[in-house]
């Protein structure tokens, strides 16, 4: 008879309906390796009660039963080889010596996966005969992930071969994990299964890419999932490469006495590189050049000299990357000649001012001159800090000079030398008492000398009262002396 409900229950739990009496099993059990696992066995007596005679377990696999324990309320319990040492019966009341046998449980030991099969569970009863249920052991085994590269480090061919560079390993697993790869590179993964004899199934992926410059410290990750447990491990590959060369300095405007000018090699390389190499491609190497490992510097001012072809060879242990550019020189810059007439403009504003700045002074001076100075010169006080005022060093006081050149070399990098703190000592290295430095500001030194008076300024280190009048030599006198 075909009975639906009954197959339902099937499912879950096993019950075998006969006159009243069932024998309650799970319907499957599982556990890993190495672990214990309880196989259920439950009699249910209803009316009329039965005798139970014997139970006995049995496992059941390729079509064949074979004996695993026995429990007998006359002779006692037996557990058969190979079960001996790792099966019992949970309930301490089935080894009694009146035993009830209404639960003969089974706890497993030491789990092999060689215990995977179908248990059964049989009741032998009087009158009603033999009643018996199943339940199928499901044995796990945790496989090892492990991931390795290929090499340690690989080396980037010349040509576009795909290789295999990182291997993920997920071994002696029961059920087969899923390996899947999480990367950025676009590469493939080649995964087989091995049946090992065991049961278990070793999964192994390879992970293919062509190994390049791009693929240099990419990372890899495997992720092994089994059985809902997910294992990951990262790799970052190290790719080694020949060098990639550029050269760095060359701006196209390297025109004639222009100062500190120099080539760089820069290179990509994996491992660094070992040696740097420098090629002039038009006669022998120009003698300002000096050779500084990836820096070509050339001493002094620009000349048509050093105008060529330069190579650069960087070498590592897997090859060698060369770059070259060619270094033309120019009599002025086109950029040159534009800041030339911007600072001509504003050299004339800045002349403009200077000059009506100096001719005010020159009248307040004048209008000064004409009080006596009867104070004692012995109270001058130094005020400035930067060796200008020193005593034995009476700086020359700059003369204005004859056109407002020091704009024309302005460029962005002479401007800290002519304006910047350095200033003061540049001032000595021109006996022609070129000024280097002045300006309009209102804190502003006076300053006489050949019957001229221009305003400079020292910048912010000067602090000047304004009852004191500074002295040429960096000195001021007070007010009150000099209008004595
Ligand atoms: C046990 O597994 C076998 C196949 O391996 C299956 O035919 C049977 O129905 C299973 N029994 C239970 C109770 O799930
Ligand atoms: C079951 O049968 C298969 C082949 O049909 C055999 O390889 C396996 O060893 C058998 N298992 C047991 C426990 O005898
Ligand atoms: C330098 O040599 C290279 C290659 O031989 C050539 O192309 C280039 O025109 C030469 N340059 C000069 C300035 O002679």
């Amino acid at each position: 008879i075909y009975c639906y409900f009954c197959q339902f229950q099937m499912i879950s739990v096993t019950i075998v309906v006969a006159s009243g009496q069932m024998v309650k099993m799970d319907s499957d059990r599982s556990g890993y390796v190495g672990s214990q696992v309880e196989l259920r066995c439950e009699f249910v007596n209803s009316n009329p009660p039965v005798k139970i005679s014997q139970v006995t377990w049995q496992k059941f696999v390729n079509g064949t039963k074979q004996n695993v324990a026995i429990a007998n309320p006359a002779l006692g319990v037996s557990v058969l080889a190979p079960f001996k040492e790792r099966v019992r019966f949970k309930n301490p009341a089935v080894r009694q010596r009146t035993p009830s046998l209404e639960d003969t449980t089974i706890i497993f030991n030491n789990l092999r996966l060689s215990d995977e099969a179908a248990y059964i569970c049989e009741y032998t009863t009087f009158p009603a005969g033999n009643r018996e249920s199943m339940v199928n052991l499901t044995v796990y085994a945790r496989p090892m992930v492990q991931m390795s590269l290929s090499t340690p480090t690989i080396v980037a061919g010349s040509k576009d071969l795909k290789m295999t560079v990182a291997t993920c390993i997920s071994a002696n697993g029961k059920p087969p994990s899923v390996i899947t790869w999480d990367t950025e590179l676009n590469g493939e993964a080649n995964t087989e299964e091995i049946r090992n004899t065991d049961g278990t199934i070793t999964v192994r992926s390879d992970y293919i890419v062509v190994p390049s410059r791009e693929t240099h410290q990419q990372r890899l990750t495997c992720i092994s999932t089994y059985n809902d447990e997910q294992y990951t491990d990262s790799v970052s590959l190290n790719i080694q490469y020949e060098p990639e060369v550029i050269i760095e300095g060359f701006d196209g405007n390297w025109y004639i006495n222009r100062d500190n000018v120099q080539l760089t090699c820069l290179a990509d390389a994996n491992p660094a590189i070992s040696l740097f190499q420098w090629r002039y491609l038009n006669g022998s190497m120009p003698n300002s050049v000096e050779l500084r490992d990836d820096t070509l510097i050339f001493k002094g001012p620009v000349t048509y000299e050093i105008a060529g072809t330069y190579v650069c060879d960087a070498t590592n242990s897997i090859g060698t990357g060369s770059a070259s550019v060619e270094v033309t020189v120019s009599g002025k810059s086109a950029w040159h000649e534009q800041q030339r007439a911007g600072a001509a403009i504003g050299g004339a504003v800045v002349c403009g001012t200077v000059l009506l700045a100096a001719i005010t002074l020159l009248a307040v001076f004048f209008h000064r001159q004409r009080r006596t100075f009867k104070g004692d010169y012995s109270t001058k006080k130094q005020v400035l800090g930067n060796g200008f005022g020193k005593a034995g060093s009476l700086p020359p006081c700059p003369s204005f000079p004859q056109s407002l050149n020091y704009t024309e070399d302005s460029n962005d990098e002479k401007k800290p030398e002519v304006y910047g703190g350095e200033s003061v000592q540049e001032f000595h290295g021109y006996p022609d008492n070129r000024m280097k430095a002045y300006s309009t500001v209102e804190d502003s030194q006076r300053c006489r000398y050949d019957e001229q008076s221009y305003l400079y300024d020292y910048g912010s280190e000067v602090e000047i009262s304004v009852d004191m009048v500074p002295q040429m030599d960096g000195s001021v006198i007070s007010k009150e002396e000099w209008y004595v």
